[in-house]
């Protein structure tokens, strides 16, 4: 009897989710500065996720960790250099300037517009092939900095029915705009003064490396997608939106 009213307990508990954080703030969406309140409300919850929110499947933002398949490759080896990012950790994504979000209820698409102060990239950096006609086989750690960064992320939601109402994410898109990106490989040759003349010929060289890998950032979304998810089937929509 005991077993079975704890049983009834939990069940119940499992399926009316769970409450907002008492930390995060509730905008209601009949507000009309909806929007802006929202905007307060996230940029908030990003500096509090300085430490993860286990209970919501919220991870520590100051220090992400990328699952190894968020990888970025392109190139060939026999035929000029394949060059490969891995085992990207990122720091100061609980660190925002500011957020703008935006969150249109008829198309269910919530926009995320953050500004960070800087955020590090750290990853495994892989190439091999040529480089004019000297053949490489580097693997080095390396370190990229991004400065003023702008990150939109972009949510498709779509509504489902659990006792209640909740959100979850059917697709997630993302865009970085940073004002300064500074590269720091480790070790891509043995000579001291060769690695540090080509990191500073690359990071002089930015912006038309961004332009040309910028399509490549996509391997991050479904990332925040999915940890975004983990929120959402957990906290009922009337729990979000009052
Ligand atoms: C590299 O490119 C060549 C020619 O385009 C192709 O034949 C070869 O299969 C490619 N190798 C790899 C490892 O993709
Ligand atoms: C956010 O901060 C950045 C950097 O200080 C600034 O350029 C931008 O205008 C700000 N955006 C909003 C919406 O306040």
């Amino acid at each position: 009897m005991k077993s079975f009213v704890l049983y009834v307990v939990v069940l119940v508990t499992l399926c009316e989710g769970i409450s907002l954080p008492s930390s995060f703030r509730k905008c209601s969406r009949k507000e009309r500065d909806f929007n802006q309140c929202l905007s307060l409300a996230i940029n908030d919850a990003f500096t509090q996720l300085e430490k993860p929110l286990e209970d919501y499947g919220l991870p520590n933002l100051a220090h992400l960790e990328f699952p190894h398949n968020c990888k970025v490759a392109f190139g060939n080896s026999t035929d000029g250099l394949r060059q490969e990012f891995t085992k990207f950790t990122a720091t100061g994504f609980s660190n925002p300037i500011n957020t703008t979000a935006s969150m249109d209820f008829g198309k269910n698409v919530l926009t995320l517009k953050v500004t960070y102060h800087q955020l590090l990239f750290r990853g495994e950096y892989i190439a091999q092939g040529r480089v004019f006609l000297l053949p490489v086989d580097i693997m080095t750690p390396v370190v990229i900095t991004w400065d003023l960064p702008t990150y939109t992320f972009t949510f498709m939601l779509e509504e489902f029915m659990r006792e209640t109402k909740y959100y979850k994410v059917v697709n997630s898109d993302i865009d970085m705009q940073p004002r300064n990106l500074a590269f720091h490989f480790e070790k891509l040759f043995d000579d001291q003064r060769l690695n540090d003349a080509l990191n500073e010929a690359m990071s002089k060289k930015w912006l038309q490396i961004f332009t040309r890998l910028k399509y490549k950032e996509k391997v991050f979304a479904p990332f925040f997608g999915t940890f975004f998810n983990n929120f959402l089937e957990r906290v009922p929509v009337s729990e979000i939106f009052g």
